[in-house]
């Protein structure tokens, strides 16, 4: 988390674009952080379905299928509808028609220098992003935060230049149209600690490595990947001795385990004391209790999927209510708000 203390007064924003189920990682990363978060500031948490478009434009399917999982998620992950605005992009236009204003001031250059344009079209090369949706992707997540006037946006390392572009595009737009006191505010990052969530293979916890465990993954399946996670490849036979250094399961007791279950994994496997099996069981343990609220909870929701399609109704007409007074305002300055005189 940033060292700065954010002033209480300012809302905060954040946004997750809806393409696949939650997992650990999010939930270690992102959630919990969300969660801390909502009992201090105004929250906004929105499902950022027009940023999914931008890069899988060619399968919007898969933006519907995971919009309301992806809403189950944050409420199985204890985000409080009572305490949160929650709401979703599209449903609130205004977002599109801010940044269609943004673009007017934004010089090309400033998005075409954002890292992560020329980053993402390397990594994601079986799709065509040499699309203008997808240059124009940071101003949206800066239309996104500046219409509710956000001061804090909680942000991975990924997206920080972001937040730095939506400055200078609040800065910019000040400049040339406020007249006594800037419209925008500008945002400041509040820096997600890096997820130290490990995959089932060591590597980072991501969808794409195929690694994950989902937040509402059912305790049979997490058992399984769990038991079936590779170990120390060195230790082939039970007598073998490990390394947990070399042993994606550490990685977890790293998360899981307190100091003693910690040193009887150490010793343990470094004298081939205990087998594998042995050493997992915590792990297992710890994961299915964890992950217990969150089932419990998620099942919950989905019996009563017409209250949560009501609290997101809510969340969209509250969230729009804010972003049409901006607007208003943006409208205003600019001009664009005055009766014709023929
Ligand atoms: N771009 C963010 C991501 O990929 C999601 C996002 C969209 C967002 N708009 C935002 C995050 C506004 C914070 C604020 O993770
Ligand atoms: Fe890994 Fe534990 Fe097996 Fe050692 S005993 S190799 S730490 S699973």
């Amino acid at each position: 988390m940033h060292s700065t203390t954010a002033p209480k007064n300012q809302c905060v924003l954040s946004g997750m674009r809806p393409t696949g189920a939650l997992h650990l990682g999010h939930y270690h990363g992102v959630l919990k952080n969300w969660l801390r978060l909502q009992s201090e500031y105004k929250c906004f948490f929105f499902v950022a379905d027009w940023h999914a478009l931008t890069t899988h434009y060619e399968e919007p399917g898969i933006i519907g299928e995971n919009l309301w999982n992806m809403v189950i998620d944050w409420l199985a992950a204890g985000i409080d509808p009572s305490a949160s605005t929650l709401f979703i992009q599209s449903r609130v236009p205004e977002h599109a028609e801010l940044h269609l204003l943004l673009s007017m001031i934004t010089p090309l250059s400033w998005l075409e220098r954002v890292p992560s344009y020329k980053d993402q079209q390397e990594r994601l090369r079986g799709r065509d992003l040499a699309t203008y949706g997808f240059l124009g992707y940071p101003l949206l997540q800066s239309a996104d935060i500046l219409i509710y006037k956000a001061g804090w946006v909680p942000v991975g390392e990924d997206q920080v230049a972001h937040i730095e572009l939506t400055r200078e595009v609040a800065r910019r737009f000040n400049y040339l149209y406020s007249n006594k006191r800037p419209i925008f505010p500008e945002p400041a990052a509040l820096l997600t600690p890096a997820s130290k969530m490990p995959g089932l293979d060591g590597q980072k916890m991501s969808k794409s490595y195929g690694n994950t465990i989902a937040l509402r993954e059912k305790p049979a399946s997490i058992e399984k990947k769990l038991r079936t996670m590779p170990t120390d490849p060195a230790r082939v036979r039970r007598t073998d001795p490990g390394d947990p250094s070399k042993c994606p399961v550490w990685q977890f007791h790293e998360i899981y385990s307190a100091e003693d279950t910690k040193t009887w994994v150490q010793q343990g496997c470094r004298s081939a004391g205990i087998g594998c099996l042995d050493c997992k069981r915590p792990i297992i343990d710890a994961v299915l209790a964890e992950t217990a609220p969150f089932r419990e909870r998620a099942q919950e929701y989905l019996e009563r999927t017409e209250w949560v399609q009501d609290l997101i109704e809510e969340g969209c007409a509250a969230a729009q209510r804010v972003a049409q007074e901006t607007l208003r305002e943006v409208r205003q300055a600019i001009g664009l708000n005055k009766k014709v005189r023929i």
